[in-house]
């Protein structure tokens, strides 16, 4: 099938990407010239794996790149739109590409055409994109206006595509379905698993995927659900975690005995600093105010944000009681990235808790395998960039460890304790074991587990214990 998909950040390009591998021919619509060119060139602009692989397979061939949207939809007999819908400052989703991108379809209809919403939008939108290509002059019976909500997380984005959990097509007319359907059939049917070029398979991936018909409504509140429970699982683990604190139990002990009531599920369910990124801390906002719209006090999520803020100032909480003072002290710092494989540092808890740090008169060495560049255009100058975990490390007061990359999980121990000046860590992301830094010397704090050391810690040194309400 010919198909546009009109937007090429990262659920735009990966979506282009992997619909061309499914043997679709794709017109990636963009109107950002740079980066049309750059894309053009054969550069990849988001750290992703296979991604590269993918782009190098279809780029010129079943993937092209144009800024001619009108040109696009009359090629094409779906068009995706995968544009961006940052928050306002009232935390709604600012639909107003949505509806310019609406506006340019309409005039180019020029035989039936699904317009298919793939960016993450309020449960209204699908009516207002319908009534919009109306107003500018096509017919009702000309196109059709279909959710196809994407669940891809970055770092995971064409394996998260290409095996996804669940494919859900949101369309009002059986015509629509039928053509969405077709759109998907190679994962539908499994025929993509059974090529030998297919990108591998990853654990855990059910083969093929439920393909699950709903209207357009449910499936834009399927996805805002869906983030909205991904990012309560994480923060009422969070908050279990404070409670483990107080009451010296283990949280990692807690997630194993929960996890494993199928009903609850494992995943998800890491403490740490917070979860960020680009998705869940806008997409509940804008949850939060769709519920108010329809008029419902949806205060659950605004808790759910509460605990997430909170669990930052925690973690600040932890340095200083491991620090005592804060000014002047030389902090080695792992990740700047949001969570571990990307390169992307929206709304990043590493950067946050990185500018408190620097507000309280920090010094900070900060490493990153992938994130040193996009970093750099949010971060004072001020932070040094280091050359590897042992390089941030070097001659620091303590590491902290704030983005949960594999390769930190890694680190040869006995190095680490040589570079640093004094042998503590403070992990915010829970990677090492307890037992295994104190007997290799170490003092280790991290989250809703007991701190540990090859000395007794002074009870002064151990975060308080607070009986205060988490609120104050
Ligand atoms: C999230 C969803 O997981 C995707 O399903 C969804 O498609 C995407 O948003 C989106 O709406 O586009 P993503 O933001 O890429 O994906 O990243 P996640 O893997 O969900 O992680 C989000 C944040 O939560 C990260 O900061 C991560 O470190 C944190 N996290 C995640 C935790 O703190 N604990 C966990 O157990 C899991």
């Amino acid at each position: 099938m010919q198909l546009a998909v009109v937007g090429s950040g990262y659920v735009g390009l990966v979506a282009g990407a992997c619909f061309a591998d499914l043997g679709h021919d794709v017109i990636v619509v963009d109107n950002d010239e740079k980066k049309l060119s750059a894309l053009n060139r054969g550069e990849v602009p988001i750290h992703e794996n296979f991604l590269p692989e993918l782009l190098h397979r279809h780029r010129g061939a079943k993937l092209k790149f144009s800024d001619d949207l009108e040109t696009a939809v009359r090629a094409s007999s779906v068009v995706f739109v995968a544009v961006g819908t940052p928050p306002t400052e009232q935390g709604e989703a600012d639909l107003s590409y949505v509806e310019s991108v609406a506006r340019s379809i309409s005039s180019a209809i020029n035989s039936y055409k699904i317009v298919v919403e793939k960016s993450t939008v309020p449960v209204y939108t699908s009516d207002w994109v319908r009534k919009i290509i109306l107003r500018n002059g096509a017919e009702c019976e000309e196109f059709d206006v279909a959710s196809n909500p994407e669940f891809l997380r970055e770092g995971t984005a064409v394996t998260d595509f290409l095996y996804p959990d669940r494919i859900v097509i949101g369309a009002d007319t059986e015509r629509c379905a039928a053509v969405l359907r077709e759109v998907y059939a190679p994962l539908a049917d499994g025929t993509y698993y059974l090529r030998p070029d297919a990108i591998p398979r990853p654990d855990r991936a059910q083969i093929p995927p439920p393909l699950i018909v709903t209207s357009a409504k449910s499936a834009e509140l399927i996805k805002h659900a869906s983030n909205a429970f991904l990012a309560m699982k994480i923060s009422f683990i969070n908050a279990v975690a404070s409670i483990c604190e107080s009451v010296g139990a283990d949280v990692q002990q807690v997630v194993q005995g929960i996890g494993t009531d199928t009903r609850i599920g494992p995943r998800f369910l890491n403490p740490g600093i917070g979860y960020g990124g680009s998705c869940f801390p806008k997409d509940l906002m804008a949850f939060r105010s769709v519920a108010r719209e329809c008029g419902y006090d949806f205060s659950l999520l605004d808790e759910v944000m509460r605990i997430n803020e909170d669990q930052r100032q925690r973690f600040i909480r932890k340095v200083r009681s491991a620090l005592w003072t804060l000014r002047g002290k030389k902090l080695g710092v792992l990740g700047l990235a949001f969570k571990g494989g990307t390169d992307d540092v929206r709304e990043s808890p590493a950067i946050l808790l990185i500018q408190s740090l620097l507000q309280e008169g920090c010094q900070i060495s900060a490493f990153d395998p992938a994130a040193h560049d996009r970093a750099r255009e949010v971060l004072n100058s001020n932070v040094r960039l280091a050359e590897s975990a042992y390089d941030a490390a070097s001659g620091a007061d303590a590491l902290l460890i704030l983005t949960e990359w594999e390769e930190f999980a890694a680190l040869d121990l006995k190095r680490l304790r040589a570079e640093l000046k004094y042998p503590i860590v403070i992990d915010g992301r829970n990677l090492y074991d307890p037992v295994v830094m104190a007997a290799g010397g170490f003092t280790y704090y991290s989250v809703g587990r007991p701190a540990s050391s090859p000395e007794p810690i002074p009870p002064a040194a151990v975060e308080p214990r607070t009986r205060k309400s988490t609120r104050s």
